[in-house]
């Protein structure tokens, strides 16, 4: 979704608001826009489709231009008007210019008003209504903050905005009313605003998120908060962000999406450290009390997510009612949050999001806290929305994930869900302890086995084993009409995810299937052209599998195998065979999950790559969905 940052400080702005969207781009956007201050007059390039082509305009600007120090800029993921450079932000709208992030829901009445007002937006989009907005209310003797104070009474929906005027050069102000907006001044007074904490990293780790209904104005030196209500000033604490702007690199990979599938053997240990208590007599006692505290008076559990956090909560349901024995549902936050639902007053609701920002999820989570029910936050993004409204959090520690498609975040996401079953049955005694003694030691071997894997240490794609296996696999199937995966048990929701994976990043079509629900429709569609990419591991759901594979083998389907080592049998009715590797045999079943996960996800990316996709990027993809 629509990215925005802002600069007013002691340093050219130009570069910085590049560099600065060129973070954002993660979040998914059709076009692009800088406005820099010029010599108290501002001035705007803005253009459709990658940022380059605003650089590329930049590059032909005056040295003025470059020299400026302060400005704002902008990515758009079209909501209201079609992606193209006059709907683009930043909007002008006399000495007022502004950027917007998030949904005006009385777009229609404003727009009557401002026609009938006799100005004649050029846009197609809600943003730039807010412009003749300011412009009239300045035009009234207003200040720039007044202004925006009084326009924010008036508009509806989830929104952020951040404006310059031609009147009070230097300063740049923001307003948080749902859509997040971050703040920070660094050593040198430079002072910055944007849509998340990864563009203000270059200077400062020491961030302050503004809460919704809350202004912040900059100018070189000085960062200041105020109420959006009453126009109180007021003081906000910062919150220090572990993440380094050198985590936000490539580091010499071709793509974030490959890097961030190798850096899982790295984040799986650093979740695993950090939410566990690293010293304990017993294998699964939390590091947080205030966690343990809510998961232990949960009689039910509803967990809520989206995408590929769905994807996770379904595997955390089957641990948690496997492992510790309490019922769980899980639900599409889009589908919970319209929908009558009831709940016990002892149930705990868990949204799960990396972002920490999808708009259902959050809602669902606001919507419970108002009816006075526990929840709990799954997220990767410290200072997030979800992390700060839910009553408890656990971070799950995958350092920040620029690749579109959710890769290293639904490993930890999964993990921290197993965490939690382990750790209710180790409490509820639903486990002996034996079991429970034998998981953790092996959740230890987990990142050993997923480093081989992905062999972490070797850049180039071609050299890594198992891209080596996938890639030869790709080359021979010709042509396909489509991907079928199918798993069992903990293997469902990953067919679920490899297929969500493999749409996202390469755009064939593809479907998941629980194994035994493919006989109840979608085996009519298989013959030659589907490729099969059965899930089966040798594991409580082996020998069923293996009919359902044989049903499929009937129908002359292509099956794409992915299984235990050594499975003669499983690999001699498979067209295509990978195997997992050979020190995963040992490893107790409920854990097979998180060694899968990587061969699905290197199978979407190298089909995404095979296809000359934009893997990091895919069309029409957000990664923070911040419109409901
Ligand atoms: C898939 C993907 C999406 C997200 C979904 C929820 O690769 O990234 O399906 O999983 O949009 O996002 P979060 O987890 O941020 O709530």
């Amino acid at each position: 979704m629509c990215g925005i940052v802002g600069f007013s400080g002691f340093r050219p702005a130009a570069n910085i608001l590049i560099q600065g969207l060129k973070y954002l781009e993660y979040r998914g956007y059709d076009s692009t826009g800088i406005a820099l201050m010029v010599d108290h007059k501002i001035q705007i390039k803005k253009s459709q489709g990658r940022i380059e082509n605003t650089e590329k305009l930049m590059a032909l600007s005056s040295d003025q231009f470059h020299q400026s120090t302060s400005g704002i800029g902008h990515t758009r993921w079209a909501t209201h008007g079609k992606p193209s450079t006059e709907n683009a932000h930043p909007h002008k709208t006399g000495h007022v210019v502004l950027v917007h992030n998030g949904i005006i829901e009385n777009d229609l009445e404003l727009r009557a008003g401002i026609l009938a007002r006799g100005h004649f937006p050029l846009s197609e989009t809600d943003s730039e209504l807010i412009g003749f907005l300011l412009f009239d209310e300045m035009e009234r003797g207003h200040s720039l903050e007044v202004a925006l104070r009084r326009v924010s009474q008036t508009l509806v929906g989830q929104w952020s905005i951040v404006i310059m005027s031609e009147r009070e050069p230097g300063k740049v102000i923001g307003v948080r009313n749902g859509s997040p907006l971050v703040a920070s001044i660094d050593s040198e007074g430079n002072v910055m605003v944007a849509s998340d904490a990864q563009p203000l990293l270059p200077f400062t780790q020491s961030v302050t998120f503004l809460e919704p209904g809350e202004m912040v104005v900059g100018t070189p030196g000085l960062l200041m908060f105020f109420d959006l209500l009453t126009g109180r000033k007021i003081h906000r604490e910062p919150t220090l962000i572990k993440w380094t702007a050198d985590r936000m690199e490539k580091n010499g990979f071709p793509h974030y999406m490959l890097k961030e599938i190798y850096e899982q053997p790295k984040v799986f240990t650093q979740t695993l450290q950090e939410v566990l208590l690293p010293s304990s007599s017993e294998p699964f006692n939390f590091a947080n009390e205030k966690n343990s505290e809510i998961l232990l008076k949960a009689e039910e559990i509803i967990l809520v997510a989206c995408g590929t956090s769905w994807h996770a909560g379904l595997l955390g349901k089957y641990w948690i009612e496997k492992i510790a024995k309490i019922p769980v549902q899980l639900e599409y936050a889009s589908e919970y949050r319209y929908r009558e639902t009831c709940l016990r007053p002892s149930a705990l609701v868990i949204g799960i999001s990396q972002s920490g920002e999808t708009a259902d999820t959050l809602v669902v989570i606001r919507d419970m806290k108002r009816k006075g029910v526990s929840t709990l936050a799954i997220t990767n993004v410290q200072g997030s929305s979800l992390a700060r409204e839910a009553d408890a959090v656990v971070f799950t520690h995958a350092g920040p994930e620029i690749g579109v498609a959710a890769t290293k975040t639904f490993l930890c996401q999964s993990l921290s869900l197993f965490l939690f079953a382990a750790f209710l049955a180790s409490k509820r005694t639903t486990q002996n302890s034996d079991v429970l003694s034998r998981l953790r030691r092996e959740l230890n071997f987990i990142p050993k086995i997923l480093n081989n894997i992905s062999n972490s240490t070797i850049k180039n794609s071609e050299s890594s084993e198992i891209l080596r296996a996938i890639n030869p696999i790709l080359n021979s199937l010709g042509s396909v009409k489509g991907f079928f995966f199918m798993g069992r048990g903990h293997c469902f929701p990953l067919a679920l995810e490899g297929a969500l994976k493999l749409k996202e990043v390469s755009y064939d079509h593809a479907e998941g299937h629980a194994s035994g629900e493919l006989k109840h429709g979608p085996i009519a569609m298989l013959d030659p052209s589907i490729v099969v990419v059965a899930i089966a591991p040798q594991d409580p759901w082996y020998t069923k599998n293996r009919s359902n594979l044989e049903e499929v083998k009937a129908r002359g389907a292509r099956i794409l195998g992915i299984g235990t080592y050594g499975d003669t049998y499983l690999q001699s009715i498979c067209d295509y065979w990978l195997a997992l590797p050979a020190e995963a045999q040992s490893i107790h079943s409920d854990l097979l999950p998180f060694i899968i996960t990587p061969y699905i996800q290197l199978l979407a990316y190298a089909r995404g790559v095979q296809l000359q996709r934009d893997v990091d990027k895919p069309r029409n993809l957000a990664k923070s969905v911040t419109v409901e």
